[in-house]
């Protein structure tokens, strides 16, 4: 028989200490998460090596509800008190149109984004924070970032590589500020101009809409200036916001923004549908909720739409972010309204003031289960997905920021440039167009109105501000300066509104006439007619000149009266950004027109109108 050990006795108790030590240590997280316990280091979730479902099972159980809250939590900027990100374990922070640091350059935004995830890391989790901004033709908020043209001159182009290529460069510049979320692209269809967003659409069009759509996104999310960390985009507004009726809106003194879109199985399978299936075919990691309603029902409400169609038929991994205390409109009772949209499907909430009455009223609500813990789970699962995914948890997005120098890079100039020459649409033109180069060797161009040099109204709504604004509001190349640059043998005149001392009856003017820049309902138009001082220089070109050439800057159709009509020459430019060089080059014929009407051109303001449009979706010449 064996020598029994004299030591067996101190074996045994050495061995059941070790074990007792080990199930301390490593027992079931489940057990251990409510611990407010430091993590180890070697925490599962922390190990880039293990696969994200592994990972986010592990970080997961070691929440407690006021972290899982946290990430459900997304806070605008300008709210934040130093130490609430930390405090609150806030998920994530976004920057509202125009909401940018006190200096407005890369740098700056670097700073704010590295203070930010440091506070994010000084929590028990270190769960990296997800910023997000709407870079909606470009990275829009920066100072002299390139700005694209928005959607609706994307829309006439109607090419679908062209739009890829302006998803990657955003990307491209907004990653040299730390930011890898972009509440873009806005993949509404929009049926009705007088909308204040119908820029913001690639037009009327369902199939064009998700094959611009899908476009964007493959190239936002595809971007491979950042290794390790991958920008992810956001499909939005989900879902109709682009087939609201005139007169539904209830929101603040918006006539068609945010009201209700009518859509019977149809309308939902051929026109609506479409542009979020081939976002999801595009691997889009979030999807953002209407502020409008559909059929009267809040479209934040809508737990068919939301978790019946996008997350359970159609398999959406991602997640679901609200928009802009979109919540509050659901219902006057906070609680009530919290509860009827985290149960139907939203995951993230963009509060996006009061972080305290989101989270105290969320925890109320999970401990008197109105709103389930699985429900929750679900949320924070979706959302930790998608920071895995992106390599958030691995990488820093200031350390992997490219270098500031992509910023208005010669390429991404050369993109925006041509992207806004594709955009121009030659509506009419009685043999003056193209002014080509040649043919103006020493002579007389007369240019007016106020949209020629003007950077604020070419670039439109969401530049620099929310609403934009007219004015030399970021760098780049007004219709002006194009024109002078391309035709700078010619003796170029300019005055805004068309009084030249010198009359020259066989002259030729060149009139660039604009909408000043708006943006959602704020831009809700009943008469969609141009500024008042253009048609004065309209009428003022059409008296004194052989020739008038007008030039449209605009979101979207404008009434044409009959001295507009009679101008030899037409061309909607839309909203063409900073390089507006491009439409200059069309004007010219330095690049041939191309663009095609991407929705009707109505005669008239009133709709629904069975009147013919003046120019129909498609034409161009
Ligand atoms: C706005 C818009 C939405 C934007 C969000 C954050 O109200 O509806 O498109 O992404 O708020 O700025």
């Amino acid at each position: 028989m064996k020598k029994i050990n004299k030591y067996w006795p101190l074996a045994g108790i050495l061995l059941s200490f070790w074990v007792f030590l080990s199930c301390g240590l490593t027992s079931d997280p489940a057990s251990r998460s409510r611990s407010k316990g430091p993590v180890p280091a070697d925490a599962p979730y922390k190990k880039a090596s293990l696969p994200i479902d592994t990972r986010i099972a592990d970080l997961l159980s070691r929440m407690t509800l006021e972290e899982k809250i946290g990430q459900m939590t997304q806070i605008e900027r300008g709210s934040l008190r130093a130490g609430d990100i930390s405090r609150y374990k806030l998920g994530s922070v976004l920057s509202g149109g125009g909401g940018a640091p006190a200096q407005n350059t890369a740098a700056a935004w670097k700073a704010m984004i590295s203070a930010y995830q440091d506070e994010a890391r000084a929590t028990r989790l270190q769960i990296p924070l997800l910023y997000g901004i709407d870079a909606v033709h470009g990275h829009n908020n920066l100072q002299n970032a390139t700005i694209f043209p928005h959607n609706i001159a994307l829309g006439a182009a109607g090419e679908a590589e062209l739009v890829r290529r302006i998803g990657i460069a955003t990307a491209e510049e907004m990653a040299a500020t730390g930011i890898y979320w972009n509440f873009a692209p806005c993949i509404a269809v929009a049926q009705d101009p007088r909308w204040g967003r119908f820029y913001e659409s690639y037009g009327q069009d369902s199939s064009a809409v998700a094959r611009l759509g899908r476009a964007y996104i493959e190239g936002f999310q595809s971007a491979g200036t950042m290794p390790s960390l991958h920008p992810i985009a956001t499909a939005k507004h989900f879902l109709g916001d682009g087939g609201t009726r005139w007169g539904s809106s209830t929101t603040d003194n918006y006539k068609i923004d945010q009201g209700n879109t009518p859509a019977d199985e149809q309308y939902l399978q051929e026109v609506l549908f479409p542009p979020y299936e081939e976002a999801l075919k595009a691997g889009v990691s979030t999807i953002m909720v209407s502020f409008s309603s559909l059929n009267g029902v809040k479209m934040h409400a809508n737990k068919e739409l939301i978790t019946g169609v996008l997350k359970t038929k159609w398999g959406f991994s991602g997640f679901v972010v609200s928009d802009w205390g979109g919540i509050d409109q659901v219902s006057p009772d906070y609680g009530k309204a919290l509860t009827l949209a985290i149960n139907a499907g939203i995951d993230m909430v963009m509060v996006p003031y009061d972080a305290n009455r989101f989270i105290n009223t969320m925890t109320q609500l999970v401990k008197e289960n109105q709103i389930p813990l699985s429900r929750i789970d679900d949320a924070v699962r979706r959302i930790l997905r998608v920071k895995f995914e992106m390599g958030l948890f691995d990488a820093d997005p200031v350390k992997n920021a490219p270098a500031e120098t992509v910023v208005r890079s010669p390429e991404h100039l050369a993109l925006a440039r041509e992207a806004a020459a594709k955009g121009v649409v030659v509506l009419k033109n009685e043999g003056v167009l193209p002014l080509a180069p040649a043919q103006w060797q020493g002579k007389k161009l007369y240019v007016s109105g106020y949209a020629a040099d003007d950077m604020g109204i070419q670039c439109g709504g969401w530049t620099i501000s929310w609403q934009g604004s007219a004015g030399s509001i970021t760098k780049g190349t007004t219709i002006l300066a194009g024109l002078k640059d391309t035709l700078a043998a010619a003796n170029i005149m300019y005055t805004a509104s068309a009084e030249f001392e010198t009359a020259d009856p066989e002259g030729l003017c060149v009139v660039v006439a604009g909408e000043l820049p708006y943006a959602e309902g704020k831009g809700d138009s009943a008469e969609l007619k141009l500024p008042q001082r253009e048609l004065d220089a309209i009428a003022k070109a059409r008296k004194q000149f052989k020739k008038v050439v007008l030039v449209i800057v605009s979101g979207r159709p404008v009434i044409l009266d009959k001295t507009a009509l009679s101008c030899d020459a037409i061309v909607a430019a839309w909203l063409p950004g900073s390089e507006g060089a491009g439409v200059t080059d069309v004007l010219t014929g330095l690049v041939p027109s191309s663009g095609k009407l991407p929705c009707d051109w109505p005669a008239s303001a009133n709709r629904p109108s069975d009147e013919k449009p003046l120019f129909p979706r498609g034409f161009g010449l």
